[in-house]
Parts: structure tokens; sequence; C-alpha cells
């Protein structure tokens, strides 16, 4: 049980620096349990705390899980050049709190995106020791053939890697679509592999995160969510 002064308590959800959250709950704009509290000194536990601000309900998260159905031309780094970033399609405290993409989408690439301010989350789903599979939906220039599967489960050569890489599991969806699952997570792994084997990436979407899919989100593109605990679970399970 931890209990904290108000002020502290909203700075740690990103709503701004001490001294623009003292500001907020002396002009009233706070309230816990349809109580305004004005008093930037009092102190509440954290643990399931639920306030508002600006009449908006918000609830006490020690840390945040997110998943976003990214679009097209958003960036994942953290300072985007050609394109806005991903960051600047949620709430604005996320970049406070210092929420970052869990791994990368190309600017291009639509899908499933994790997010978190949990560092060793970020770090265990991102380390390729885990192997997290990640699966994606590639819409390809040239017709996809058996040679095309077979080729990208047997390996292909990436320039810059020792040996060749192949997917762990890969089949044809469609004339010009294919769904490919991935282990490694390596710069523009499914573009260069389709390349490599003599097709071209059309269009690409990630469509799950280990056992974590797009469609149980129900997330439409540029929609975003906070993962509960079962769906914490699903990412961890093998
Ligand atoms: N592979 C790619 O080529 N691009 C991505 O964004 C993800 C995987």
């Amino acid at each position: 049980m931890t209990k904290q002064t108000l002020d502290r308590i909203l700075q740690s959800q990103g709503f701004g620096s001490r001294k623009w959250c003292r500001e907020l709950i002396s002009d009233g704009e706070v309230t816990i349990g349809g109580t305004v509290v004005d008093d930037y000194r009092a102190s509440f536990e954290t643990e399931g705390l639920a306030f508002t601000i600006f009449d908006e309900e918000w609830a006490y998260r020690e840390r945040v899980y997110l998943a976003l159905n990214k679009p097209s031309n958003y960036e994942c780094s953290r300072k985007p050049s050609h394109h806005p970033g991903v960051l600047t399609l949620l709430p604005e405290q996320f970049a406070w709190r210092d929420v970052q993409p869990v791994g990368r989408l190309d600017h291009d690439t639509t899908g499933l995106l994790l997010l978190s301010d949990d560092g060793a989350f970020i770090h265990a789903q991102s380390s390729p020791k885990r192997h997290v599979p990640k699966l994606y939906l590639a819409t390809t220039a040239e017709p996809v053939t058996d040679e095309l599967v077979g080729l990208l489960l047997a390996g292909v050569q990436l320039h810059d890697e020792p040996a060749p890489i192949a997917a762990r599991s890969c089949q044809r969806v469609g004339d010009h679509q294919m769904e490919i699952i991935l282990e490694q997570g390596k710069y523009h792994q499914v573009k260069r592999m389709l390349a490599a084997a003599g097709n071209h990436c059309a269009a690409l979407q990630r469509t799950a995160i280990g056992k974590l899919t797009l469609e149980h989100l129900g997330l439409e593109e540029g929609e975003w969510c906070f993962l509960d605990d079962d769906e914490l679970a699903l990412l961890m399970s093998e």
C-alpha cells in the first residue's frame, strides 16, 4: 500500500510537471469520488485510485501497457524525421511518462504495436532470446508461389547476417498474400526476406505478437487500448 500526495500522483501519471499538476488541483480541475480535491497536499492510496481531470476519467496505473493498431505513415522512432511519431496517436500524458514502442514497425507497416513505460517488459518482449513469434500479413508484388513459401521456410541469406534466416511458419493466403511468422525482429526483416526470395513486399501488417492478436483486441487503425492482465499473460505464454 502506498500513499502519495495528489500532486505527486498526477505527475507520476504523466499529467505534467509538479508545478502544473499543483495548478490543476488548485484550480479545481481534479475530482476523486465525485468531489473536487483542491489541496495538492492531500494524500491518497494509489492502488485502485480513480480520478477525473477536466471531467475525463482516469485510473492510477503504476506502469502502463498499451496496444496500438498502427496506421501507415507514422514512425516508431523517438525522434521521427519524415512522418509523425506513433506517440502523437496517444493521449499526451503517455509521452510525459516516457511510454515507448516495444521494438519498431516501419513507417509504412500497419498493425499491432505494443508500448509501455516498463523497461523490464520492453526488454523482455524485445529480447531475441525469448523468440516471441510475430505474425505478419504480407501483400506481395509478385504472386505467392509454393517455391517462395519453400524458400522462406528453408531460410534466405540477408546482407550482414552470418547465416540464412528462416520463417518459423509461412503460408499462402491469397494470390498476392501470405502469412509469415518470424521470431527474430531484424531490421526490415519481412521485406528483406521477401526480396531475397525474389519477390517484393507491397504492404505489410503485423496481426499478432505471441498469442495476442489484433482481432482479439478489436482495434481499428489508429485506435489504442490498455492491455489487461489476461492480455499480458497471452503475451508471456509460450
Ligand atoms: N519486417 C519489416 O520488413 N518491416 C516491419 O515493419 C516489420 C517486420
